[in-house]
């Protein structure tokens, strides 16, 4: 593939796709230990034609991204969280955490080695970094790799869900994790799950699919790739609580931005048919940033959060506090920003 070289990138209109940067980050678990990562310029990897992960789907992921300041610097926001996260995913599926301090290193060196390519401040755009591993071991029976590839592969993007846009979507009749299953994990089979109810949603003319817990179909889950979010007619800001969605970190930093701004916030069951309690939605995720909900169509019926064309103003105003955070327009009171240059 060929490589991509900053003179290629259109940086206010990138899009959210793969480009064969010139770095990423390889390591390997063998022999009971990892073996010490490195930079590679090379962007293929040769597996066994056994390998665990391509049957048996021992593979986790993270996301995070890298901000240009308005100094020019860069920011990395809350990389200790995608840490704890990614040796979460892999406890659940019987693979071998990679330790926390090393990935930090990592991700700081694959950003460092690619910086040319964190878009300039002002496009809207980042640097998308995607830590991955797998289980590399030829093996027939189903069971446990006992070797391991960890990398983390970087790429700009601009917004997933372009500006801020409401978007509506179709609540799904399909589950994309089970009760009891690996929604809490970052797994790839999650999204495998989620590809025909998403294809069926946007055949449908809508944006995407959320889901419902997959228990009872009764109360709002999540996105494929987002946690959701509903500003009430009260002003209270109300996140899903629930076993089989993904711990996101922009939710869970929301959360405090929601209390600082005077929202409230709670985590609770929200019942798919009691959704007209909300003037605002939207998503939220690290590829998501904010995005607005414009309408939830349930078997039929259609529910609308107040304007269909234009960003709520809480929802505007998560979206710059979040933002303003991340690229350090903003006072980072929680120390959520790691400054790499
Ligand atoms: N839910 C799912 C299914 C996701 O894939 C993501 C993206 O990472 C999120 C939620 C949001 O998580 P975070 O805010 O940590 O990116
Ligand atoms: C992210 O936000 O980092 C994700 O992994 C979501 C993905 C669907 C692009």
């Amino acid at each position: 593939m060929t490589k991509t070289r900053p003179e290629d990138l259109d940086w206010n209109n990138l899009g959210f796709k793969y480009h064969d940067l010139p770095y990423r980050w390889v390591d390997e678990f063998k022999d009971g230990k990892w073996q010490g990562g490195h930079l590679t310029q090379d962007s293929t990897i040769t597996f066994n034609e056994a390998a665990e992960e391509l049957h048996y789907g021992q593979e986790i992921f993270e996301g995070l991204k890298a901000y240009r300041r308005k100094d020019g610097g860069i920011n990395l926001f809350r990389p200790d969280q995608n840490a704890k996260r990614m040796a979460n995913s892999a406890k659940r599926l019987l693979m071998e955490p990679y330790p926390e301090e090393e990935f930090l290193k990592a991700v700081k060196e694959v950003v460092l080695a690619n910086q040319e390519f964190v878009p300039p401040y002002g496009s809207g755009g980042t640097l998308y970094l995607r830590p991955f591993m797998m289980g590399t071991q030829p093996i027939v029976g189903v069971s446990p790799s006992a070797t391991y590839e960890f990398r983390i592969y970087a790429t700009p993007v601009g917004a997933y869900i372009k500006g801020l846009k409401p978007m509506p979507y179709e609540v799904s009749d399909y589950d994309r994790a089970a009760p009891f299953g690996t929604g809490q994990a970052k797994t790839a089979g999650n999204y495998a799950s989620s590809l025909m109810p998403s294809l069926i949603a946007k055949k449908n003319g809508f944006a995407d699919a959320l889901y419902l817990d997959p228990k009872e179909h009764k109360y709002i889950d999540e996105f494929g790739g987002a946690n959701f979010y509903g500003i009430t007619k009260e002003g209270q800001f109300q996140t899903p609580k629930s076993d089989s969605i993904l711990p996101s970190i922009t939710k869970r930093s929301i959360l405090k931005i929601a209390k600082d701004l005077g929202l409230n916030p709670t985590e609770t069951q929200i019942p798919i048919n009691d959704v007209d309690r909300f003037a605002e939605a939207g998503a939220m995720g690290t590829a998501a940033v904010i995005s607005p909900v414009g309408s939830l169509t349930y078997q039929g019926k259609k529910y609308v959060f107040g304007s269909e064309t234009e960003a709520g103003p809480i929802t505007q105003k998560l979206y710059d506090t979040l933002f303003g955070i991340q690229v350090g327009d903003l006072d980072d009171k929680y120390g959520w920003t790691v400054k790499l240059s």
